[in-house]
């Protein structure tokens, strides 16, 4: 006999609740795995602007995959553990987008296929899921459109210079981009669809140029710096300060080098990520990004007083310090220097502000700020690892191991080096007494 009903037609319930976990959870997987091969690679990016970029946008995919990881457990309650299960296969082909032939290569493929592949994931689900039901969802992934659009955005302009800057490797980008091209529709079935999941595609990025990436222990620099390994003086020796301009230089130096600390933290994410929790990767994804943005504090300061990068002094050594230490050792090296220093991202904030260089006063003070929360990230996480591997260490002991390897790099210090650092000093001083301006005395 025939039973009445209200109608049922409404296309809102094309995701049931499983169906949503489990296409998020691949969500969070892929977006996880990009934060980390992007930290792999900042150390070893040499094209400048992309470098900066790198740090940045694995910050926010960092938050994208927080977010989804939240969720997941959420439709899952009151499951608390996240596994790959039958998504291995395609994670293991995900897992080799690292592995480009070079760092112009890599993020060429993220902006051009990478990146527009989520974009256009990210929009299928936003179209099928139902914006009431799975509203908080749909919060996320619009997010992470939006982030993505910021991203492509930003990467155009970096990415014509790199061309212009590195035109020999061109070629080789190109091979791995078709080659990851070649991925696009695959990738795009599996990260839509569930329960279909049609075989993982082979890949092999030796067929494409590629090769198994292995992060760079030393600091690439872009090809128009003039690198030298200690950027200025006091990085062989204890000297004065400096006043006024000199401050102001020495300063803007720091922060500009702070590219070394964006490096320690990038390889703290590649290296530890996979030995702690989720808010390890939360801690040091914003970790590596407020080092970055500390090193554009000097970058924008230079630019912005008229050098150009051939002029702007930028060395190496701290990073390059870490290159034989274990991965808790380097974050015990960034750890110290945060702690040790400190103090002088106050001080300065007063001495520029007092000497009328808000701009300088400014950045002092917001990296005072950020500087802070990293003491607390640093004694956190080396916390957690030692007692992870039963050492009865505590962060503190990390001071005689990190001083140790600054002064072994500075007891390799050749004469040549200790030449380069002062005809850079020379240099960066004369021009800055070419492009200052004369103040009135502040009284
Ligand atoms: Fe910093
Ligand atoms: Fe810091």
């Amino acid at each position: 006999m025939e039973t009445l009903q209200m109608p049922s037609t409404d296309r809102r319930a094309q995701l049931m609740v499983e169906d949503s976990a489990n296409i998020l959870k691949r969500f969070y997987f892929v977006q996880r795995a990009l934060v980390v091969m992007q930290a792999g690679w900042v150390p070893g990016a040499e094209h400048w602007q992309s470098k900066l970029l790198l740090p940045e946008f694995l910050w926010q995919d960092a938050l994208v995959a927080k977010e989804l990881r939240q969720r997941v457990l959420e439709l899952r309650y009151p499951e608390r553990k996240i596994l790959p299960g039958d998504d291995a296969p395609f994670l293991a082909v995900w897992q080799k987008l690292a592995d480009a032939p070079h760092s112009l290569a890599f993020s060429e493929g993220l902006r051009q296929v990478v990146k527009p592949l989520l974009r256009r994931v990210y929009q299928t689900y936003l179209d099928t899921a139902d914006h009431l039901d799975d509203g908080p969802t749909i919060r996320i992934i619009r997010q992470a459109l939006w982030d993505i659009d910021d991203q492509l955005g930003r990467w155009d302009a970096a990415a014509d210079d790199a061309r212009a800057v590195y035109p020999e490797q061109i070629t080789a980008a190109g091979r791995w981009v078709s080659g990851l091209n070649s991925l696009r529709e695959p990738l795009f079935d599996w990260l839509t669809r569930w329960p279909v999941s049609p075989p993982a595609p082979a890949f092999e990025p030796a067929d494409f140029g590629g090769q198994p990436f292995a992060i760079s222990r030393t600091g690439a620099r872009d090809r128009r710096f003039d690198t030298v390994k200690f950027p200025w003086p006091d990085a062989l020796y204890q000297r004065h300060p400096g006043e006024g301009m000199e401050l102001q230089i020495r300063q803007a130096t720091h922060h500009l080098n702070e590219i070394w600390a964006t490096e320690m933290a990038a390889a703290c994410i590649f290296d530890l990520a996979d030995h702690g929790p989720a808010e390890f990767l939360d801690d040091a994804a914003r970790w590596c990004y407020d080092e970055v943005r500390h090193c554009r504090m000097g970058f924008e300061r230079f630019a912005q007083w008229g050098f150009t990068l051939p002029e702007m002094p930028i060395g190496t050594f701290s990073y390059d310090a870490g290159a034989e230490a274990d991965p808790l050792t380097r974050l015990g090296i960034i750890f110290y220097f945060e702690t040790t220093f400190i103090h002088t991202k106050w001080e300065r904030f007063r001495i520029f502000g007092e000497a009328g260089d808000r701009v300088s006063s400014h950045d002092m003070d917001f990296d005072w700020a950020d500087e802070q929360i990293h003491t607390h990230y640093g004694s956190r996480w080396l916390k957690y690892f030692l007692q992870r591997q039963k050492d009865s260490r505590t962060p503190i002991d990390f001071r005689p191991e990190a001083e140790a390897c600054v002064a072994r790099i500075r007891a390799a210090a050749t004469p040549q080096d200790y030449a380069d650092t002062e005809r850079i000093y020379q240099r960066t001083m004369a021009r800055a007494r070419q492009l200052a301006v004369a103040v009135a005395p502040v009284v």
